[in-house]
C-alpha cells in the first residue's frame, strides 16, 4: 500500500506513469513510447524484417497510388492533406509525389507529438519534394482535433496510417472515429491503415523479435521514467512478453519482473513494490478483419468508399467518407 498519495501532478505524464504504476494490474501507456530515443527505436523496428506491417502498407500506397489520390482529389477543389502522427513520413511521400503531378492544389498538414520529428520532415520533403506545401501542426491526437477544427474550412483528407489505432482499444477507437467524423463535411475522407489477423506466429515474431530491439521499445518507457521521474528502475530486472489472442485479434505486450524488489520514483514520491513474476501491461497493437472495421466504421458515424489490400492479405487500407 502506498503512504504518500499525491493529488497534484506536474505533467500528465506524472498522473499516468501514477495512475497506472498503483493500479491492479499494473499498466504504463504506450503513447510515451516516443521520446527521442523511442522514435529512433521505433524507426528500427520499421526496418526489422519481422515487422511486416511497414513494408505491407507501403507496397499498398505505391500499388495504389494512383486510385488513391484520384479519390484524394476528386471534385477538383483544393483541400488540406491532413496526417495525424506523421512520424517520417516516408509512406506518405509517394501519395503526395503523385499528387504533385496533377494539377490539384493542396496543403499537407502533418501532426505529430515529436517537434523533432515534424522539423526533420518538413525539411526532408522541402528538399525531396519543394513543390508540396507543408505546414506541420505539432501536438497530441487530442490537441489535434481542436487544431484541426481551427483550420480554414477548406476540404480535408485526414491521414492515419501505420495501424496506429490499433494502440486504441474498440471503445476508444469509436469515440476517436467519431471525433473525427463530428469535424468531417460531406466531401472530407479518412483514410486509415488496419493491421489484419493473420497467422498468429507471424504477428508474434512482428512483436518479438530476436535481436530484442521491440524489448529495447518497451524498455525505454522505464528509462524516460529513470531520467524525467527520477526513479531508479532496473531494465535488467524486466523481461518483455508477448501475447496474441486469435479470437480478439488483439497483440498485448508486458513487462515482466524477474524477481521481487521496489524501484522508487522521486517526483512521486513513490515506493512501487514488485512480487516475482508481476506484470505491467505496456501496449495493445489490434488486428482486425473486414467485420471488425465495417462495425466501427458504423459505430462512428462512416461509410466504407473503397479497401485496397497488399498481395499478401496481411494489410488494409481504407477511404471513408461521413455517413450522411
Ligand atoms: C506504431 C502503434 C502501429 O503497435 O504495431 C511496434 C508500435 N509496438 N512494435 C504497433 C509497436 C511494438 C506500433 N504502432
Amino acid at each position: 500500500m502506498q503512504e504518500h498519495i499525491s493529488t497534484t501532478f506536474k505533467s500528465k505524464f506524472e498522473e499516468d506513469v501514477y495512475k497506472g504504476i498503483t493500479d491492479f494490474p499494473k499498466h504504463l501507456s504506450s503513447q510515451y513510447f516516443y521520446d527521442a530515443n523511442g522514435d529512433k527505436l521505433f524507426q528500427d523496428i520499421m526496418n526489422m524484417p519481422e515487422y511486416y506491417l511497414t513494408n505491407s502498407e507501403y507496397d499498398i500506397l505505391n500499388n495504389h497510388k494512383e486510385v488513391i489520390t484520384n479519390w484524394f482529389s476528386k471534385g477538383g477543389e483544393q483541400f488540406d492533406l491532413v496526417e495525424l502522427g506523421a512520424g517520417d513520413g516516408k509512406k506518405t511521400k509517394i501519395l503526395l509525389e503523385q499528387l504533385s503531378r496533377t494539377a490539384v492544389t493542396f496543403n499537407y498538414v502533418p501532426i505529430d507529438i515529436s517537434q523533432n520529428a515534424l522539423d526533420k520532415l518538413q525539411a526532408a520533403i522541402k528538399k525531396e519534394l519543394p513543390a508540396v506545401s507543408i505546414k506541420p501542426l505539432q501536438g497530441t491526437y487530442f490537441e489535434v482535433l481542436d487544431q484541426l477544427n481551427s483550420l480554414e474550412h477548406t476540404k480535408k483528407v485526414i491521414l492515419f496510417l501505420g495501424s496506429n489505432i490499433g494502440n486504441l482499444l474498440h471503445e476508444q477507437a469509436i469515440v476517436f472515429l467519431r471525433n473525427i467524423q463530428e469535424l468531417m463535411e460531406e466531401e472530407d475522407l479518412l483514410f486509415v491503415g488496419f493491421d489484419q489477423k493473420k497467422n498468429p506466429q507471424t504477428i508474434l515474431d512482428a512483436y518479438n523479435d530476436a535481436t530484442g530491439i521491440t524489448e529495447a521499445f518497451n524498455k525505454n518507457i522505464l528509462t524516460r521514467i529513470n531520467r524525467e521521474l527520477g526513479a531508479n528502475f532496473d531494465l535488467d530486472k524486466f523481461l518483455h512478453w508477448e501475447v496474441y489472442d486469435p479470437e480478439s485479434g488483439t497483440a498485448k505486450s508486458y513487462l515482466v519482473a524477474k524477481t521481487a524488489h521496489t524501484v522508487n520514483i522521486g517526483a512521486l514520491g513513490l515506493e512501487v513494490a514488485f512480487r516475482k513474476w508481476e506484470s505491467i501491461h505496456m501496449e495493445i497493437s489490434q488486428k482486425y478483419d473486414d467485420e471488425i472495421v465495417s462495425w466501427l466504421a458504423e459505430q462512428a458515424g462512416l461509410k466504407i468508399d473503397a479497401e485496397y489490400s497488399d498481395f499478401k492479405n496481411y494489410y488494409k487500407n481504407y477511404i471513408f467518407s461521413k455517413k450522411i
